[in-house]
């Protein structure tokens, strides 16, 4: 029992032979793995792998079909759905955010349902715009059509993170950006991920990105996680299938080194591979 306790406090989430079936087609298989307090878990791997059915699984949008999901320690089928998803924020794949709400109310959502006064949820939600990157004087009363792509991003960010969720599961959050407003996102992600310290499952099918950002990379084919390792770990995996996917990254890490050969001259191409990064 006290083994349990322990890995409940260790463990905010974990995986035990789970199986999830649509008629007789699993959609994934034996999923076994725990997410840590506090790390940044990425669910790597091709479209239709399975990355999103995982992630509902921890949110109990879908109850295994088998085998338990544990979060903090209850497996989803004994968890009221209500109190469970107080405890997690979502930012689904197409961002989701309410097209006749304003971008307050929008990020509000959670605190209003949550019965917090009026003040204390502007204030949260002044907070959380600041904390994105936008200005709550210039965005809070605009509508999500009167946002780009990106800033709409920022704001189903934000929404996520307003009631303070110990766990965050962002699927696909900067999907369909231009690399540098991508980028930008990214570091917005790396710094909020210092100050809060969350517990985050990450999807993407960006290399570059789950290298980056993952303190975790959790590697999927075909419904199955084929590998769970630290981002250095994956990088030097020996896998073909690994491999399949750290060719692309490769083939920019030598392209950049390629272009640094040249003469010093001002190169566009520099700004696009910044040196940070490949490093
Ligand atoms: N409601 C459903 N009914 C039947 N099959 C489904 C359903 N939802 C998803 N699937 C199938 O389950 C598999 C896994 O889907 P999932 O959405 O988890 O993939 P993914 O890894 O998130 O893909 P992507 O990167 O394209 O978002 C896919 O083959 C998909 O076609
Ligand atoms: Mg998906």
């Amino acid at each position: 029992m006290e083994n349990a306790h322990e890995n409940a406090k260790e463990n905010a989430i974990e995986f035990c032979q789970v199986d999830y079936l649509r008629g007789d087609r699993p959609l994934v298989q034996q999923l076994t793995f725990p997410v840590k307090s506090g790390e940044t878990l990425i669910l790597l791997g091709q479209s239709g792998c399975g990355k999103t059915t995982t992630l509902k699984l921890i949110n109990g949008l879908l109850l295994p079909t088998s085998g338990q999901v544990l979060v903090s320690g209850k497996p989803t089928q004994q968890w009221d759905l209500i109190q469970l998803r107080r405890q997690i924020g979502y930012v689904i794949q197409e961002i989701g955010l309410f097209p006749h709400f304003t971008v307050a109310q929008n990020i509000g959502l959670v605190p209003s349902l949550l019965e917090w006064p009026a003040g204390k949820t502007q204030q949260r939600v002044y907070e959380l715009l600041e904390t994105v990157d936008l200005n709550p004087a210039q965005f809070a009363q605009r509508y999500p059509h009167q946002l780009s792509g990106g800033q709409r991003q920022r704001v189903g960010v934000a929404r996520a993170l307003a009631a303070d969720p110990p766990i965050l599961l962002l699927d696909e959050p900067f999907g369909a950006l231009d690399p540098i407003t991508r980028l930008e996102l990214q570091r917005t992600f790396l710094n909020l991920q210092q100050h809060l310290q969350k517990t985050v499952v990450f999807v993407t099918h960006d290399i570059q990105e789950a290298l980056l950002l993952g303190t975790q990379i959790g590697f999927f084919q075909s419904g199955k996680l084929l590998s769970l390792t630290s981002p250095q770990g994956f990088y030097h995996s020996a896998r073909p299938e690994a491999q399949a996917f750290l060719q692309g990254f490769r083939m920019v890490d030598d392209l950049r080194k390629r272009l640094q050969g040249d003469p010093p001259h001002d190169s566009p191409l520099q700004e696009a591979f910044p040196q940070d990064l490949a490093s």
